[in-house]
C-alpha cells in the first residue's frame, strides 16, 4: 500500500479521552481501553468507525456500556470495524485485548527488555497495544492505570503526572499516571520492572518545581550523572534560548538495553537506548558523552517541538525532527566549540545524506509517498531537515529568526501542524516570501553549484559566475530552481577578507549571495588584488560545489580563511583530491605519491597553537573512504581508496614523525579525567597523532603502551583500533583484543565497541573474523545494538571487507540481514540500506550487489519494510 500526501483527510470521529487500563504479565497483558469517541462536526458523517491494529487479539468490545453482538463489529489482527454505532454527537467505546509482550522480538508497542516492560508507539507501535485511531492528528488527555507484581515490577510508569498508587491482593501493585496534555498516540509509554534511580531537581523560570529521574539498571545510577547534567543544562538553555519552559511536574528518562534506534520523546517519559545515557570514564569515549549530551537535548526539546505543537501526519515528519535536530546542534554548539560542532554536523550530513540524496532512496525532506514510514527517519529528514531550519536563520538574521518562532508556538501550541504552518510564521514575522525557499523541502537531491571567477586587476573587477543545478532523483526528472543563500568571502593576499566598492547581478546581504536563478553574474568592483574565494562559508547551504581553483588557492584558505569552517574545507578537499589521484595511480599499477606541500600543511595544522586541539584533530582526520568514495562518485574500487588512504596517513606521519611525536608527548595528561570538551579536544588530537605515528613506523609498541596505561576509555578505544587497524595479526594487537574482552565481558555497551572494532578493521581475514565474531557467544540477533556494532559496522565502515571482489561480505550480509528481518523488520531494513550506493560500484562488485539485493528481495514472507527498502534500492 502507497500512502500518499495530498490523500490526506481529517478523521470523522475524534478521541477528546483515552482512559487504558494496563494488566501486565510476560506473556499474557490485558489492556482495557476506555474512550470517548466524538464526532468530528467538520467532516461528514463517515461511518462506519474504522480503529487500526496490528497483531492484536480482541476479547471484548463495548459501547456506551453494552457488550456489541459479533454482527455489529468485523475484527481483524489488523482493523476493527465498527457498524452499528450510536446515532448520539458522543459516546463511549471500551475495547478489551490482550497482547504478549515477551513474544515481541519486533521491538514496537510493548515488549520485554532484559525484564523490563516498556513501549515504543512512534510512528505505528501504539496499534500493537490496542486498536486506536492511530494517527498523529488524533489528539487525547489519557489517564493510564497499570496493574502488576510488585516483586517483577516495583517501578510502574506512565506520561504526565502521579496521580495514584496502592496495593492489591495477591503481591500485585497499581499506579495510575495523568497526563494534562492532549496528545496523539505515538507519544503515550508505559515503563515497568525494577529500576534503579538517580533523581535531581530543576526549578523552571517561572518558578515550576521538577522532579528528574532517570532510571537505569541497578548498580549503574551513577554511570548517569552526566546524562543528569546535560538534561538540566538543555531545560535552562531552552528557556534562555527560544523561551520554552518545561510543563509538568515530573520528567522521567528510562535507558532500556534493547531498542530499534536512539531515543524517543514520549510525554514527560523518554524511553532511551541506555548506550545514549550510561557513561562514566572507564566504559564511555569522549564521543560517547557527545552523543549522550546531544540526544538527551534533542528527547528534551521535543518537548516543544514535537508534543506541544505536532506533525498533521507522517509527511510532515521533518517539521518536528529537522526543528529538534537544529535546535539540539545549537545547543552543542553553545556548549562546546561552534566551529568544531558545524565540522562534525557537515561531516555527518555529507557521510550519511548526501549518498541517499544522491543514490536511489533519495526522497524529499516533506516526502509525498510512502509504503513504510518507519523507512523515513533518514538522515534526509533529520539531518537536511536541520539545514532547511538554520537556512532560514541565516536568510532572516536572528531575531527575526526568534520572532518567527515565537510566533510559532504562539500560533500553533496544541496543534497538528504542517511545513507550511512552520513556513508561514517565519513569512509573516519578516514579510517575506518563501515560496522559492520552500522547494528545499519539496524537492530531492542535493543542488550543485558552479561557480568561475575573473579578475582584472587594472579595472579593479572581479566578476564571479554563479550557475545553479539539481540533478535527477527517482520520481524527479526535471527540477525547479532553488533559493540558495551563499556565504562567502574574497580573501586578500594577507588572509583578510577583501570589502568591495561595490557589486550587482544578485542579492547580495551580510556577505551572502542568494543565488535564486539558474545563472548570476556578479561584478564586484573595487577589488585591485586578486582574492581567493572563500565559498559556502560556515556550509550555509547543503549544496555541492563545483569550483575551479588551483591547489595554491586552496592550500592558502586551509592557512588563512577567518571562516574556520572554510579552512577546515579547504584542507579536506585537498586531502580528497590527493587520495582519488593515488587511487588512480595505484589502479594504473603505479606507486602512489603526493605532492609535499600537502605533507607540509598537515604538520602545520597539527602544530599550529592558535588552534584548538579538537579542531586540529578534525582537520587531520582525513575524508573516510565512503567519503572519497561518493567524490569518486562511479566505477569505485575500495581497495585502491584504502590503499591510497593509508599510503597518505602514511606519507604524513613520516613527514612529520618529530613534530607529531612531540605532540603525542606535550598532549599527554595525567590529570583527573573530564569529559568537557576541551580535555576532549586534547585527547582526539592526541589520538589522532598515535595513528599517524602507528602507520608511518609500522610499530606496534606506542600503540600497545598506550592501551596497557590508559586510564579511560577514549585512550584505550583508541589505541585498541590502532593496534585493529594498523598492525592486524600481531601478538600486541590479538593480545589487547583477549584482555578488552576479558575485561569488559560482563558490560555489553563496552562489548559493543570490541565487536565494532573488528568488524571495521579491514584486511584479509577481515570477513573471517567478522563471521566468527557472528557465532561468538556474545553476539546475539536480539539485540539491535549488538547487530549493528557488528553488521551496522561492517557493511558501513569496513568498505574493503563489505564490497570483497568476490562477492562473500555481501552474501555474509544478506544472510544476516534475513536472519534479523525475522525477529525485527525495522533493523533488518535499516541495515540493508547500507547497499543503497551500489550502482557506483566498478562493474565486477556492481553485479555482486545487485545480486545479493535480489537475493533480499526473493526471500519468502519478506516484511514490507525490508521489501520497500530493497525495492527502491533496485528501482
Ligand atoms: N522520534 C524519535 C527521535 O528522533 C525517533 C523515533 C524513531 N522511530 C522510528 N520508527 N524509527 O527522537
Ligand atoms: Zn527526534
Amino acid at each position: 500500500q502507497v500512502f500518499k500526501l495530498e490523500d490526506y483527510r481529517p478523521s470523522d470521529f475524534l478521541i477528546p479521552q483515552t482512559k487504558l487500563s494496563f494488566h501486565l504479565g510476560p506473556d499474557r497483558t490485558t489492556v482495557v481501553s476506555e474512550l470517548s469517541i466524538e464526532r468530528n462536526a467538520e467532516t461528514g458523517d463517515g461511518e462506519p468507525l474504522v480503529l487500526d491494529g496490528d497483531a492484536l487479539a480482541l476479547v471484548d468490545l463495548e459501547i456506551d456500556g453494552e457488550t456489541l453482538g459479533p454482527n455489529a463489529y468485523e475484527v481483524t489482527p489488523e482493523k476493527l470495524t465498527i457498524h452499528a454505532l450510536p446515532k448520539g454527537k458522543t459516546f463511549r467505546l471500551k475495547i478489551t485485548t490482550e497482547i504478549s509482550p515477551s513474544t515481541n522480538t519486533a521491538l514496537m508497542g510493548l515488549y520485554r527488555s532484559n525484564s523490563v516492560y516498556c513501549t515504543q508507539c512512534e510512528a505505528e507501535g501504539f496499534r500493537r497495544i490496542t486498536y486506536f485511531l492511530d494517527r498523529p492528528d488524533i489528539l487525547s488527555v489519557y489517564t493510564v492505570r497499570i496493574e502488576a507484581d510488585r516483586a517483577e515490577a516495583p517501578l510502574l510508569l506512565s506520561n504526565g503526572n502521579p496521580s495514584e498508587a496502592g496495593e492489591l491482593d495477591g503481591g500485585r501493585h497499581y499506579a495510575v499516571w495523568e497526563d494534562p496534555f492532549p496528545k496523539p498516540s505515538y507519544l503515550f509509554a508505559l515503563v515497568a520492572g525494577d529500576l534503579g534511580v538517580l533523581k535531581d531537581r530543576f526549578t523552571t523560570m517561572s518558578g515550576r518545581e521538577v522532579e528528574l529521574g532517570i532510571y537505569v539498571e541497578h548498580g549503574k545510577e551513577q554511570r548517569a550523572a552526566y546524562a543528569m547534567d546535560a538534561l538540566k543544562r538543555s531545560m535552562a538553555w531552552d528557556e534562555e534560548v527560544f523561551g520554552r519552559e518545561y510543563d509538568l511536574d515530573v520528567f522521567n528518562i528510562v535507558a532500556v538495553s534493547d531498542f530499534n534506534m536512539g531515543a524517543m520523546e514520549n510525554k514527560g517519559l523518554n524511553v532511551f537506548n541506555d548506550k545514549y545515557v550510561l557513561a562514566d570514564e572507564d566504559t564511555a569515549t569522549d564521543a560517547d558523552f557527545a552523543n549522550i549530551e546531544a540526544i538527551i537535548a534533542h528527547e528534551y526539546f521535543h518537548n516543544w517541538t514535537g508534543n506541544r505543537i505536532t506533525c498533521r501526519d507522517w509527511f510532515q515528519l521533518c517539521l518536528k525532527e529537522g526543528l529538534t535536530v537544529y535546535r539540539d546542534h545549537e545547543f552543542s554548539a553553545d556548549q562546546r566549540s561552534r566551529a568544531v560542532k558545524r565540522i562534525a554536523e557537515v561531516r555527518t550530513l555529507k557521510a550519511h545524506q548526501f549518498p541517499e540524496d544522491q543514490g536511489p532512496l533519495a526522497h524529499p525532506v516533506r516526502p509525498r509517498r510512502y509504503r513504510e514510514i518507519n523507512n523515513f527517519y533518514t538522515a534526509t529528514v533529520y539531518e537536511k531537515g536541520s539545514e532547511i531550519v538554520r537556512m532560514i536563520r541565516t536568510i532572516l538574521g536572528r531575531e527575526k529568526f526568534r520572532e518567527g518562532m515565537d510566533l510559532y508556538f504562539e500560533r500553533h501550541d496544541g496543534d497538528a501542524a504542517t511545513i507550511e504552518d512552520f513556513l508561514k510564521v517565519f513569512e509573516d514575522v519578516a514579510e517575506k516570501d518563501l515560496s522559492q525557499f520552500a522547494l528545499w523541502y519539496h524537492q530531492a537531491g542535493t543542488p550543485n553549484i558552479t561557480v568561475k571567477a575573473s579578475h582584472d586587476a587594472q579595472r579593479g573587477e572581479l566578476v564571479l559566475d554563479i550557475e545553479q543545478s539539481s540533478p535527477p532523483t527517482p520520481g524527479e526528472s526535471r527540477k525547479r530552481l532553488m533559493h540558495i543563500p551563499l556565504a562567502f568571502g574574497l580573501v586578500g593576499p594577507s588572509g583578510e577578507d577583501l570589502v568591495w566598492e561595490a557589486a550587482d547581478g544578485a542579492a547580495i546581504e551580510n556577505s551572502i549571495v542568494h543565488v535564486r536563478r539558474r545563472k548570476h553574474t556578479i561584478h564586484f568592483t573595487g577589488i585591485s588584488e586578486r582574492p581567493r574565494l572563500s565559498l559556502n562559508r560556515g556550509f550555509s547551504a547543503p549544496v555541492t560545489l563545483s569550483v575551479e581553483e588551483k591547489p595554491e588557492d586552496r592550500a592558502f584558505l586551509a592557512r588563512h580563511d577567518s571562516d574556520l569552517f572554510s579552512r577546515w574545507q579547504a584542507l579536506n578537499t585537498l586531502m580528497t583530491e590527493a587520495i582519488i589521484e593515488a587511487s588512480k595511480m595505484i589502479r594504473g599499477g603505479k606507486e602512489p605519491s603526493f605532492p609535499d606541500d600537502l605533507l607540509t600543511l598537515c604538520g602545520d595544522i597539527a602544530a599550529d597553537g592558535s588552534l584548538e586541539e579538537a579542531y586540529r584533530a578534525l582537520a587531520l582526520t582525513f575524508p573516510g573512504e565512503a567519503d572519497v568514495a561518493r567524490e569518486i562518485g562511479s566505477n569505485i574500487d575500495p581497495d585502491a581508496i584504502l590503499a591510497a588512504r593509508d599510503a597518505l596517513v602514511e606519507a604524513v606521519g613520516r613527514a612529520n614523525a618529530a613534530s607529531f611525536e612531540k605532540l603525542y608527548e606535550n598532549l599527554s595528561d595525567g590529570g583527573p579525567f573530564s569529559p568537557d570538551a576541551r580535555s576532549a579536544g586534547r585527547r582526539s588530537l592526541r589520538n589522532a597523532m598515535l595513528d599517524y605515528l602507528s602507520e608511518s613506523s609500522g610499530d606496534p609498541r606506542r600503540a600497545a603502551a598506550q592501551f596497557e596505561r590508559a586510564t579511560n576509555m577514549t585512550d584505550r578505544s583508541a589505541a585498541l583500533a590502532t593496534l585493529a587497524i594498523r598492525h592486524p595479526d600481531t601478538l600486541e594487537a590479538t593480545s589487547a583484543l583477549a584482555r578488552f574482552e576479558e575485561r569488559y565481558r560482563s558490560d555489553p555497551l563496552v562489548l559493543d565497541k570490541w565487536f565494532q572494532i573488528q568488524a571495521g578493521a579491514p584486511g584479509r581475514h577481515s570477513l573471517d573474523t567478522v563471521r566468527s565474531l557472528s557465532e561468538h557467544r556474545a553476539f546475539s540477533l536480539a539485540n539491535p545494538n549488538r547487530v549493528r556494532s557488528l553488521v551496522g559496522t561492517f557493511s558501513s565502515a569496513n568498505q574493503t571487507g563489505f564490497h570483497r571482489p568476490d562477492g562473500e561480505g555481501y552474501r555474509f550480509f544478506t544472510d544476516m540481514v534475513l536472519a534479523v528481518e525475522r525477529r525485527n523488520p525495522q533493523v533488518a531494513a535499516r541495515l540493508a540500506t547500507a547497499l543503497r550506493s551500489w550502482r557506483s560500484l566498478e562493474p565486477g562488485r556492481r553485479a555482486l550487489a545487485r545480486e545479493a539485493l535480489l537475493r533480499i528481495s526473493s526471500a519468502e514472507n519478506l516484511s514490507p519494510d525490508l521489501r520497500d527498502i530493497v525495492e527502491r534500492t533496485l528501482a
